[in-house]
């Protein structure tokens, strides 16, 4: 496909969404399409609700896979057949280090199994930022806002955290770990010169 895609991931409180924010300022000139997951459409939606129940853990993960493949053949394909830059919040790694804790009863080794119902159909992202930081820091930042889901617990994310370390370590040429333990400033420096690098290497 013509045109690249550049997933942004972490734990909840990691900062991302401050950096999304940012990362629309500077990279006008890129002219890039940002989404995420959960969408904004329909499935997204009900996955955005059944995150706040205590719906069955594979039921759950079978909801985000699906709203995975409409962004993905609704979306992403065709925009990424016209050449565009697409940026995403969140993406399929989410899912390998979220329900990789979620289903851990569950299966042997869940991330391999949730990757492997992704094979053949998804799109693998070019470049996947990884914003990692300790969960202590980081579910002290979600206490500040209004609405909170079942994830947002420091157990749950040391372990998420595990996980997303544990692909970034499988995938080096596709990740860049960025640390966000320090000033948000300096996050937001090396996440926009991590895509900035990439993207001037691919439009040379
Ligand atoms: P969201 O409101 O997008 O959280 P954030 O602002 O932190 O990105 O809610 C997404 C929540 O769902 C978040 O806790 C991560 C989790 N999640 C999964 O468990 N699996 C997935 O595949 C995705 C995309 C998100």
């Amino acid at each position: 496909m013509k045109g690249h895609l550049i997933t942004i991931e972490g734990i909840d409180g990691s900062g991302k969404s401050t950096v999304l924010r940012f990362l629309k300022e500077k990279l006008d000139r890129y002219d890039p399409i940002y989404t995420q997951e959960p969408t904004k459409g329909y499935i997204g939606d009900v996955v955005r609700g059944v995150i706040c129940t205590d719906t069955d853990h594979l039921a759950e993960a079978f909801l985000f896979v699906a709203d995975h493949a409409e962004h993905v053949n609704r979306l992403l394909k065709p925009a990424l057949e016209s050449g565009k830059i697409v940026i995403s919040d969140r993406y399929s790694d989410s899912r390998y280090a979220y329900q990789g804790v979620t289903l851990s009863g569950s299966f042997e080794d869940p991330i391999r199994w949730i990757q492997d119902i992704h094979r053949g159909w998804t799109i693998v992202p070019d470049l996947t930022v990884l914003i990692d930081v300790d969960p202590k820091i980081a579910v002290k930042r979600c206490a500040g806002r209004f609405a909170t889901n079942k994830f947002e617990k420091v157990e749950f994310l040391s372990e998420v955290r595990s996980n997303y370390l544990r692909l970034a370590k499988e995938e080096p040429d596709r990740f860049v770990v960025v640390d966000a333990g320090g000033s948000l400033k300096n996050l937001k420096k090396q996440v926009l010169e991590g895509i900035e690098e990439f993207l001037s290497h691919k439009n040379r």
